[in-house]
């Protein structure tokens, strides 16, 4: 069965990002998918040193590289920290990519961000794109920017705005029929 994986880069106890991962794992279990969160809770890293790296790498980061690697899609959500994406992804990311798995190589990437404010996390969306770029991470072309975290998702945890799910959904429909091959 195709393996599906939805990240929260906030590790915030009610986090809007980790709302609209759960959103998106949802949709692809709707799909066939065999779809799960990924909560980096359980994937503490510390922060990364090249000195770490002798004795000191944890072992999460192998763990949860070896799933990147052989999941077929993944879902990226980031809150935007001044403009960027959060310590805690970038720091997994950079673990990742030191686990000789080829982690951004096999599945295809979506990217989304939800921001407590109106601008939606773009600049988030927009670093996130840039530096999975340069990972050669294929990413489906629907970025998926939400603003207002806080009215964004009705008690049920689904997407408030009408058209906001319409782009959700659209780009669950990418991750789950786009192959990298
Ligand atoms: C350090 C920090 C920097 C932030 N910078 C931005 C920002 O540049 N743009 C923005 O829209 N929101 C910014 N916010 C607000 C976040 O959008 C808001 O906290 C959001 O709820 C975080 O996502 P989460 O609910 O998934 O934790 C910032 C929040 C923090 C803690």
């Amino acid at each position: 069965m195709a393996k599906f994986l939805a990240v929260s880069g906030s590790i915030r106890q009610g986090s809007y990002n980790a709302e609209l991962a759960h959103y998106m794992v949802r949709r692809a279990q709707e799909k066939g998918w065999d779809a799960e969160y990924v909560d980096l809770h359980d994937y503490p890293m510390p922060i990364f040193n090249e000195d770490l790296e002798q004795d000191q790498k944890p072992e999460c980061a192998l763990d949860l590289a070896k799933q990147f690697a052989a999941a077929d899609a993944i879902f990226l959500a980031t809150p935007e920290y001044n403009g960027s994406i959060t310590p805690v992804l970038k720091n997994t990311i950079d673990w990742l990519t030191r686990q000789g798995q080829g982690a951004f190589s096999h599945a295809i990437f979506g990217i989304g961000s939800v921001s407590s404010g109106a601008l939606a996390g773009v600049m988030a969306l927009s670093h996130m794109r840039d530096i999975l770029s340069k990972l050669s991470a294929l990413m489906a072309p629907t970025p998926l920017g939400i603003g207002m975290g806080a009215t964004a998702f009705d008690e049920n945890g689904e997407i408030a705005d009408p058209r906001v799910k319409a782009r959700a959904d659209k780009l669950v429909d990418e991750l789950t029929s786009i192959k990298r091959g």
